[in-house]
């Protein structure tokens, strides 16, 4: 099996450049996964550069581009990928070393949004209860890992990333926006409404087709819209 990783060490390189290892394939089981098959590669060349961290789909920190399309390594099972393997850093953000990028802009986004519940009165004591049909609508809102390989992968987010706030970021917005507990409501919906943040997304579903947790960023703006249109 052969795989060609992008490799970039900016204390001596340039630009980035294609390096291609080889691996036997009777170490390649049916359930091999793609992470394990860059742990072999990494016991030919330590210096090769990448994150991973829980090997089961929930850190979210082994984001990479492999064959054209975002993938966590961990979760993606090497039968699935037609070779040769050509495995690069999430599009659109900048490289610090091989497989791995800066992700501090993908993480202010999600900061700028206010990622958690704002209620009134502050008391400890006192329970914010949802009705089950309330609560059921933050299904496939909240269940995001933050691995980025929704907003890596989409053409607004690459052009304009200072100014579009990103799949992830809006996800998230939307998951306080749409439960009933929160105050900021109309606030939340004031901050996001701009031909940038949230109108520039287009719909293209490249961050849907991305994640790898299954969910819909992607629909999710365009509720997102929706609610604003009406609640403002
Ligand atoms: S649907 Fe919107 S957020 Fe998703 S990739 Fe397309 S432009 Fe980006
Ligand atoms: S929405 Fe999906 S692809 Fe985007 S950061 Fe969350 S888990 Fe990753
Ligand atoms: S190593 Fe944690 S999601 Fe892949």
């Amino acid at each position: 099996m052969k795989l060609t990783i992008s490799r970039y060490n900016p204390e001596k390189d340039k630009v980035p450049y294609d390096e291609t290892f080889e691996i036997d394939d009777a170490l390649i089981k049916h359930d091999t996964m793609l992470l394990d098959v860059l742990h072999l590669v990494r016991e030919q060349d330590p210096s090769v550069g990448f994150r991973f961290s829980c090997q089961e789909g929930v850190c979210g920190s082994d984001g990479m581009n492999v064959n054209g399309k975002n993938h966590l390594s961990c979760i993606t099972p090497i039968s699935t990928l037609s070779q040769p393997i050509i495995i690069k850093p999430l599009p659109g953000l900048p490289i610090i070393k091989d497989l791995i990028i800066d992700m501090s802009l993908f993480y202010q986004q999600y900061q700028d949004v206010d990622p958690f519940l704002q209620t009134e009165p502050l008391d400890h004591e006192k329970e914010h209860l949802q009705s089950p049909e309330e609560r059921a609508k933050l299904d496939g809102s909240y269940e995001c890992i933050l691995c980025g390989c929704c907003s890596t992968s989409c053409p607004s987010f690459w052009w304009n990333p200072d100014q579009f706030a990103g799949p992830a970021a809006l996800l998230a917005a939307s998951r306080f926006i749409i439960d009933s507990r929160d105050i900021k409501h109309i606030d939340r919906l004031k901050d996001l409404d701009s031909p940038t943040k949230t109108f520039r997304c287009r719909h293209i579903q490249n961050c849907t087709d991305a994640c790898p947790k299954g969910l819909n960023p992607s629909r999710a703006i365009q509720e997102l819209k929706s609610i604003m249109l009406k609640d403002l």
